[in-house]
């Protein structure tokens, strides 16, 4: 199978289907994990939680005692809460297999206990409730707050008083809004901290769960391809991408006091750019990640106004349809000027990025549903070929772009020769589809996040001083813009956007991808 010159003439055979999930350390006998969701008639819970939980089962990622527990004010029995987990679960993990029987399984094992967040009280009898599951085992609790921020602390305040393990660990889960600016987010932090241990909490941004953001430090540290040119040497700018072709739907009374800045930015694009620019991290140990985040972030320079634009959705008709302003929503105050688009140059002040642009954009109620990261490279010195390229050498340029969703996939733009008798080159993918490559379905961010919190891994939470490092980039343009008023650019729903962002890009000479 080999030809003269070396090269394989075999095409390349699909990658094992290994179990690629450490075995635990649960002592199967003993040992137990409790898992409420504290806020369990929400949203999040229904659409995003509960339905990890469910496929952790079903890949068998859940140690052998557990029980789930969903926990809110609403009135609601055991039964009922079983009737709306099982609405949102699907059988999408492997849809050859009938896993009905899974299901049942699972909501066997889920209850529910209704109760204030304020009270001592309602959680001793969460305690009493999940010590009759626990059966003197050792008993593990996972808290998950999927709750609105303005009533995380007290929820916590009950939890660790009255609801934590006696003989176990206890973590919780904090979801995002993690405060509004620098002064609020530390309050937060101080708050939780009276209650809690740094290592007990575990703050999620899902961004870091997607597949393709873990695997970004696997292509730049085990390629050796890719590490020697990512620098100011060979990258021209970078671009991280947020684009959903819905508005702020049902969530406008949340959104309006946070906006698209704090909503994707602060947290999603930075994240994302952190893992992208860090240097090498000593080990992959969840503290050695996390010191080379909060270096470049901390090598950043704070956001200036000149270098933000913003936007917001305005109604449109098209074909007959009328889409709906962000301001057509009841819960959002008439006259809102709360962006649901913008777009930033940041900078990093250190040896390898120093003069890089890297720009962002986010916006609602676009023409198209992406989260991207594309790298632009240099041109090519000298001018071999540029004869041959076409007049607009700009995009002659390689450009890598990592497609977090939909449809993932890592693909090279390089020039290539056009086949034939001429010399005219076409730009070309090297195409990296990962529907095309790996047969399994990839798994939801919080599949990913909700087993790592159950087996203490920290590496894709994130830490107080990180989430300092990042308000401080933030907060004071965030104050501008609100001190200011900043009138945003209204754009059509649905459209590509204001044309400011086009500005703004053109003043560092970027187009965007
Ligand atoms: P919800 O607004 O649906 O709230 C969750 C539950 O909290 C509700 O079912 C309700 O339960 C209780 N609740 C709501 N408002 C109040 C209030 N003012 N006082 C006391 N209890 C209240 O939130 P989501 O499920 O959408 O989100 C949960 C958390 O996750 C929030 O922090 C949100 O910012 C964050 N998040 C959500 C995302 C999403 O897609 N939904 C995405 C990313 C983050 P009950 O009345 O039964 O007590
Ligand atoms: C959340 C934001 O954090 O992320 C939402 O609050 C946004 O506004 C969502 O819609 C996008 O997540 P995903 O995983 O659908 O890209």
């Amino acid at each position: 199978k080999i030809l003269k010159d070396g090269i394989l003439s075999v095409p390349l055979p699909p990658p094992e289907e290994v179990k690629d999930i450490a075995s635990f350390d649960f002592d199967k006998d003993k040992s137990t994990v409790s898992i409420t969701v504290v806020g369990a008639s929400g949203d999040l819970a229904k659409k995003k939680i509960f339905p990890a939980l469910f496929a952790l089962f079903y890949e068998g990622c859940l140690p052998e005692h557990f029980t789930i527990c969903g926990y809110a004010r609403s009135k609601m029995s055991d039964a009922e809460l079983r009737t709306m987990v099982s609405k949102t679960l699907t059988c999408r993990i492997d849809q050859r297999e009938n896993c009905g029987e899974k299901m049942d399984q699972f909501l066997e094992r889920c209850f529910y206990h209704p109760g204030q967040y304020d009270s001592e009280e309602n959680f001793l009898e969460l305690d009493r409730k999940l010590k009759e599951h626990e059966a003197g085992r050792v008993a593990n609790r996972l808290f998950y707050l999927s709750i609105p921020p303005n009533i995380f602390v007290d929820a916590v305040k009950c939890a660790s008083s009255s609801a934590s393990s006696a003989n176990g660990w206890t973590r919780v889960i904090v979801e995002k809004p993690f405060g509004r600016d620098s002064e609020s987010s530390a309050a937060l932090t101080r708050s939780l901290k009276q209650y809690l241990d740094e290592d007990q909490i575990f703050r999620i941004d899902h961004y870091l769960g997607k597949e393709l953001v873990e695997n970004l430090s696997v292509l730049r540290f085990s390629n050796l391809i890719f590490e020697p040119l990512w620098s100011r040497q060979y990258i021209r700018n970078v671009q991280f991408i947020f684009a959903e072709d819905f508005g702020t739907e049902g969530r406008g009374g949340y959104f309006d006091n946070y906006g698209i800045i704090r909503d994707i930015m602060q947290n999603h694009l930075l994240q994302m750019l952190a893992i992208f620019a860090m240097e090498t991290p000593v080990s992959l140990d969840a503290e050695d990640i996390r010191n080379e985040k909060v270096k470049v972030l901390r090598s950043m320079r704070p956001l200036r106004l000149d270098d933000v634009v913003v936007g917001q959705y305005k109604s449109h008709t098209r074909g007959g349809v009328k889409y709906p302003a962000y301001t057509d929503d009841k819960t959002v105050p008439a006259g809102s000027l709360t962006p649901t688009f913008a777009a930033a140059a940041l900078f990093i002040d250190n040896a390898r990025w120093d003069g890089v642009p890297f720009l962002m954009k986010a916006g609602k109620a676009l023409h198209d549903r992406r989260a991207e990261i594309r790298v632009q490279f240099r041109h090519v010195p000298g001018n071999l070929y540029n004869k041959n390229i076409g007049t607009d050498l700009d995009l002659a340029t390689n450009e890598l772009v990592i497609r977090v969703q939909p449809d993932e996939a890592i693909y090279l733009k390089i020039n290539n020769k056009v086949p034939g008798l001429g010399m005219r080159l076409d730009r070309s993918n090297l195409n990296l589809l990962y529907a095309a490559r790996y047969s399994k379905e990839i798994p939801d961010a919080y599949e990913r996040l909700l087993l790592d919190a159950i087996e203490g891994e920290r590496r894709l939470f994130i830490r107080s001083d990180e989430l300092n490092a990042a308000w401080s980039l933030f907060s004071p343009v965030l104050k501008e813009l609100e001190e200011k008023k900043i009138v945003p650019e209204y754009y059509p729903y649905g459209s590509r956007g204001p044309v400011c962002s086009h500005y703004l890009a053109a003043k560092y000479k970027v187009r965007w991808g």
